[in-house]
């Protein structure tokens, strides 16, 4: 699948993105280990989050469609059915990574696949761990999928400093937690999103988080049962970044997107580009167990920054949204300590660097980050055709950056948009995108 997309102006309206993607996957995986039926609201029906679905309906638990909620029986902690095939987690790390905490508690074995990009994305980071907590986990020799998980008799529950700033790491134990002997603590020493804790509030799982200067400590034990909870998902912030992006960088716009989750921990990139000079208003800020909030973005002149490196891992989903910024500010902007983003669906420093050498723009790539010269306000980039690596992000970011091309860009290889935002060149008509999939 391919995009074209002409020069844009005047990009106009009120628009909603679908559903948080990390918080769909959270509430699938403890309605299914609730005890009874959970509704879950505002789910993004997103390739990575229907595998999800997939994988908890091979494990026996009914989840279906009723109008717009899912409803998900659960079978409680102890019920899950022992998989009749391999479990197929197709593109997803998130899956992939935080089931591996349920699974590696089970009384049955699993074998966890995915597709190629997720079979070469690191798992030690999971089976470290894991095995530490008494589980028995088998991957490739590269520490890769597939992983085969064997029963254990128990888990014991660790101490454990993460040593990559990793949601889906810290997550992964925290699901493990729910089943292990003792007090599992986790010390973060960068704060990454805390999606997993609120969940687990939200299902009654106590969970105690104490903060110092130096770092987060979460503590939880294992619990007898869950409760089933009704969920309501709110609009993920990575997906509105991209019509965040767009109001900026586009001539004569302005953008009103509804209902945004806008948790701490997720919104790096709102405060790196106020620090950028951005015209971007938060309104109808509601405090429920995910804050949400209506983001309203004007047409900005934008100047380059150093990015405060504490930013890095409340972004890094949209560090390709924010490189295309950066090309378009005045002046130069320098990113360091990302070298997580060669770790995502693509290796986002290389595919991203393509993008910004195909758009025409000058920058040094780093080995854990880029230093960009922005082609400033007046600034065009050359239209060409881009590859987006199968990465859904490259893909949104490149397609949102060529509005500032002097031509019609062609983005190629744009399949896996579907993975977290199946509506995306609906959402780009709705606003006054010219973009044709094809
Ligand atoms: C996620 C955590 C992040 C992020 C991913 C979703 C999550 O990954 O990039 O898209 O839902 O926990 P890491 O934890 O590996 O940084």
């Amino acid at each position: 699948m391919k995009f074209t997309i002409q020069k844009g102006n005047g990009l106009k309206g009120e628009i909603s993105v679908p559903g948080d993607k990390s918080i769909s996957h959270r509430a699938i995986m403890l309605a299914s280990l609730a005890n009874g039926n959970s509704e879950i609201s505002g789910f993004l029906e997103g390739e990575d989050c229907l595998a999800t679905i997939e994988v908890f309906k091979k494990m026996g638990v009914n989840i279906s469609k009723n109008e717009e909620k899912f409803v998900v029986e659960g079978r409680g902690l102890h019920g899950l059915a022992s998989p009749s095939s391999p479990l197929d987690f197709r593109n997803s790390g998130t899956s992939v990574r935080l089931c591996s905490g349920v699974l590696a508690a089970q009384q049955f074995s699993s074998i966890l696949l995915g597709d190629s990009s997720l079979s070469s994305r690191p798992m030690t980071r999971i089976t470290e761990p894991l095995e530490l907590m008494g589980a028995n986990t088998i991957s490739t020799e590269e520490g890769t999928l597939p992983i085969r998980i064997e029963p254990v008799e128990s888990l014991k529950s660790i101490k454990y400093s993460l040593p990559v700033a990793s949601a889906q790491v810290k997550s992964c134990i925290l699901f493990a937690g729910l089943y292990s002997k003792g007090i599992t603590e986790i010390e973060e020493k960068v704060t990454t999103r805390d999606h997993t804790e609120r969940m687990f509030n939200q299902f009654g799982i106590p969970i105690d988080i104490s903060q110092s200067k130096a770092a987060k400590i979460i503590q939880m034990s294992r619990v007898e049962v869950i409760n089933p909870s009704n969920i309501y998902i709110c609009g993920d912030f990575s997906s509105a970044s991209f019509f965040i992006l767009a109001a900026l960088i586009t001539p004569n716009s302005e953008l009103l997107l509804k209902n945004v989750g806008v948790n701490p921990t997720r919104i790096g990139f709102l405060h790196a580009l106020k620090h950028m000079g951005a015209n971007i208003e938060l309104q109808n800020e509601i405090d429920s167990f995910e804050p949400t909030a209506d983001i309203l973005v004007k047409t900005s002149n934008l100047k380059g920054i150093t990015l405060n490196t504490n930013l890095v891992a409340n972004m890094i989903d949209e560090m390709p949204a924010f490189f295309i910024a950066a090309s378009l500010a005045e002046g130069t902007t320098k990113v360091k300590d990302a070298k997580e983003l060669r770790t995502k669906e693509s290796d986002r420093l290389q595919s991203m660097s393509e993008v910004l050498d195909s758009f025409g723009v000058k920058f040094q790539l780093k080995d854990d980050g880029i230093i960009i010269n922005g082609l400033g306000k007046e600034g065009t980039f050359k239209a060409s055709e881009i590859n987006s690596f199968g990465d859904h992000r490259i893909a949104m970011a490149s397609s949102i950056g060529s509005l500032r091309a002097d031509g019609e860009s062609t983005i190629i290889d744009c399949l896996n948009v579907n993975t977290s935002f199946p509506n995306f060149v609906d959402v780009c008509k709705q606003v006054g995108i010219d973009i044709k999939q094809l």
